[in-house]
Formats: C-alpha cells, sequence, structure tokens
C-alpha cells in the first residue's frame, strides 16, 4: 500500500500547459485586459451550419437519448472508415474504428492498449503537451528524441536508432505537427515506417491536422504507405481541427481488429457511447464534402504568412514557416539573456511570464513542449489580433 493521500501515478501527472496558459489569457481577458491569446489549439470559426443541423434534429430523435454501442454508432464507423479511404488512401473495416470522446481520448486509450510497465515509447520534441502523460499512468517511460528548427523539427531514422532499446515499444508520430508545423514529406514517413515495422515497433500516428498543410506539403498516412506496419499502427484522428468541432468532444481509432475489440472493451467500462448527438454531428462532417475546411484553411494560410513575417523579422528570433496545423514554432535562443520590459531573460518560461504581463500577449513556452528556447504561437485567431499581438510581441523585444 502506499502511503500518498494521491495515488504516484495520478499525482506524477502535469496540468496541460496549454489548457493553462489558455484560461490564464480568458481570466485576465474578463477583469478587462485587453489581452490577445496564442495559446489556442482550436480554430476560431463556429462549426459549420450542415453540422449543428444534424445535431439539432438528433437531439429531437427520441433513439439518440440512449444508450448505444460503446465504440461509436454504427453507421459513424462505416463513414470514418469510407472517409479513411476517401483522405488517407488506407482500406479499413468499421470493426478497425472505436469513436472515442476526442481526439484526446483517443491517444490516451491507445497508449494503454500497448504500453506495459517499463515500456519505452519514443515521442520526438517538441511533443503535443499530452503525450507523455498517458504513457506514464499506463506505467511506461517516455523517451523523449530531440529535434531542433535545423532539422526542420523532424526526427530521422538515424536520431530513431540512436533512442531505441529493447524495451522500446512504440513511437508516437504526428504530421502536420502540433507544436512544430511540421509536415514529414513521403520519403521521411516511409523510412520511419519501414524502421518501425524492422524492429517491431508500434506507431501511434496522429492525423488530427491531415488536412490542414500549406505550399506544395502533402499529408500521407503511414499504414497507407507503408502496408507492413497496418498490424503495429493506430491511426488517431478527430472532428476537432478539420469541422472546428473542438467543443463536441468526437475522435477515432483506426487500430487492427484486436486492437479495436480490446478498446471497444476498455471503452464499455471506462466511458461507454461518446455522446450521441455529437456522434451524429460528426457523422454529417465526416460524410459531407471538404469544403469548410478548405475554407479555413485559406484563412489559416494568409494569417500564417504574416506571423511568419513578423516573428521572423524580429532581432534575435529565428522562425520557420510552418508546414501544417496552425502553429509557428520560433526559436528565442538569440533573446535570452537580454533585458526585456525590464526584466532578465534566461528562459522561454520567463519571456512568455513577461509578454503576458506587461504586453498582455499570451504564448505557450517551449518548456511545454519539451523544447525550452522555443514558444508555440497559434495563428488560429483573428487577423487584427494577430497583427496587434505580434506588433506587441515586436515591441516588446526589440522596443
Ligand atoms: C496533435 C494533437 N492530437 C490530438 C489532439 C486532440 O484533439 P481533441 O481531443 O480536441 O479531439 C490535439 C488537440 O490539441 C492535438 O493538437
Amino acid at each position: 500500500m502506499s502511503t500518498g493521500r494521491l495515488s504516484v501515478r495520478v499525482g506524477s501527472i502535469a496540468p496541460s500547459a496549454t489548457l493553462a496558459i489558455t484560461a490564464k489569457a480568458k481570466e485576465l481577458k474578463a477583469q478587462g485586459k485587453p489581452v490577445i491569446g496564442f495559446g489556442a489549439g482550436e480554430p476560431d470559426f463556429p462549426t459549420p451550419d450542415y453540422i449543428v443541423e444534424a445535431a439539432v434534429a438528433a437531439c429531437r430523435d427520441p433513439k439518440n437519448h440512449k444508450y448505444t454501442p460503446a465504440g461509436g454508432l454504427a453507421e459513424l464507423k462505416v463513414a470514418i472508415a469510407e472517409k479513411t479511404r476517401r483522405d488517407s488512401g488506407l482500406q479499413v473495416e468499421p470493426a478497425q474504428v472505436v469513436v472515442t470522446n476526442g481526439g484526446k481520448h483517443a491517444v490516451y486509450n491507445a497508449i494503454a492498449a500497448v504500453v506495459d510497465s517499463g515500456d519505452e515509447v519514443l515521442i520526438p520534441t517538441p511533443f503535443w503537451t499530452t503525450y507523455p502523460e498517458p504513457v506514464k499512468l499506463a506505467g511506461g517511460v517516455p523517451v523523449t528524441v530531440e529535434t531542433s528548427i535545423l532539422s526542420g523539427f523532424k526526427a530521422s531514422v538515424a536520431d530513431l536508432e540512436a533512442a531505441r532499446t529493447p524495451r522500446t515499444k512504440a513511437l508516437i508520430f504526428v504530421s502536420p505537427s502540433n507544436p512544430s508545423g511540421a509536415v514529414y514529406d513521403r520519403d521521411e514517413i516511409v523510412a520511419i515506417g519501414e524502421w518501425a515495422a524492422e524492429n517491431d515497433i508500434w506507431v501511434l500516428t496522429d492525423e488530427i491536422y491531415e488536412h490542414l498543410v500549406y505550399d506544395d506539403n502533402k499529408f500521407f498516412s503511414m499504414p497507407a504507405l507503408v502496408p507492413e506496419i497496418a498490424e503495429r499502427c493506430i491511426v488517431l484522428n478527430g472532428v476537432a481541427k478539420t469541422y472546428a468541432m473542438t467543443g463536441w468532444r468526437v475522435g477515432w481509432v483506426v487500430a487492427p481488429i484486436d486492437v479495436a475489440k480490446a478498446l471497444t472493451s476498455l471503452q464499455s467500462h471506462q466511458t461507454s457511447n461518446v455522446n450521441n448527438v455529437a456522434q451524429i454531428a460528426a457523422l454529417a462532417a465526416v460524410s459531407g464534402d471538404l469544403s469548410a475546411v478548405h475554407e479555413m484553411r485559406e484563412h489559416f494560410d494568409r494569417r500564417r504568412l504574416a506571423m511568419h513575417a513578423k516573428l521572423d523579422g524580429i532581432v534575435g528570433v529565428e522562425c520557420l514557416k510552418p508546414q501544417g496545423a496552425f502553429y509557428a514554432f520560433p526559436n528565442f535562443e538569440g533573446v535570452m539573456g537580454q533585458q526585456i520590459g525590464g526584466q532578465k531573460i534566461e528562459t522561454t518560461l520567463d519571456l512568455a511570464a513577461v509578454a503576458l504581463d506587461q504586453a498582455n500577449v499570451a504564448f505557450v513556452p517551449g518548456e511545454a513542449f519539451g523544447s525550452p528556447g522555443y514558444a508555440r504561437f497559434s495563428y488560429a485567431l483573428g487577423d487584427d489580433d494577430l497583427g496587434e499581438g505580434l506588433d506587441r510581441i515586436v515591441n516588446l523585444i526589440n522596443g
């Protein structure tokens, strides 16, 4: 019996830094401060009307007021399998799909499905802040694989191989990436997939930003390019980012049949079915066309270019042009040690605190993503706020 009030596993979970910064910015705004937040990881657009209308109709149908299968509505699983074929060129059965309470739940359950005590999970930095926590909860060991601006924030096979041990069980792979905005190209994905297959390493591939790629970058799904990985691959996805549906909480996994069955059993004791109305909204989303996301992508693209130009123009700051998702991940190492806002800045944590305090600008320091010296700026906000917020940062640093 342990002696602590909290279990060691739950007691060791770090709070989500990105949700914390968003909450803090909202709180200051509510107090009347003119805060501009670059912290949010969600589209600033409303969910498209046809999706909302499907949900309204679903509310009125009493059959949706009842429990439904724990692994998801049959018609939604069919539509997700079809959507996976359309968008990724990957042939899957509806029985391989498990509908989850958002992408975060998909990540958590996928890790629970394959990670045992002492298993190591490779996580390239900068990582989405949620990845290490469910690994720890499962008793596993997150092993970070460092990347930097020099490699375009992409891990190579050599980087992964250097971190591999006999206990390496899985790799968490994400492209387009939150927080770096990096998009792996076809050859890079093939190389990593083949390496994982050769070494019997599971790949959890997070495809939630699949439709947000810019310029001539293209999204590829690893199991579609490397079929030999399919038996050890779990695809994670959801409607949140593609259809501006973060609050609806619908995600899914596409997994080998045995894993999908095990995840359905887990979910049957854990959450039961995902909210039926939200599932029907997701059904309208995934079975409709992609015009809404194409329209949003145009706005994101314009803001991406504006943000990149401003951040990269700050003396001492280096910013790669983001290739996907809706984040820029500039490097601030060139301004460390400087006096900014009357304070000596040693870390990006210091910089974020001074920016919020003195410029009323919120962004997430790289420490939250395992990459100190960097920071994440979301460009999922209106053009005026984006311009004004970045001007404040420019003035704060280059004054
Ligand atoms: C890389 C990545 N994966 C998964 C998710 C989960 O999204 P949700 O739980 O809102 O569906 C997010 C959200 O920020 C994300 O950035």
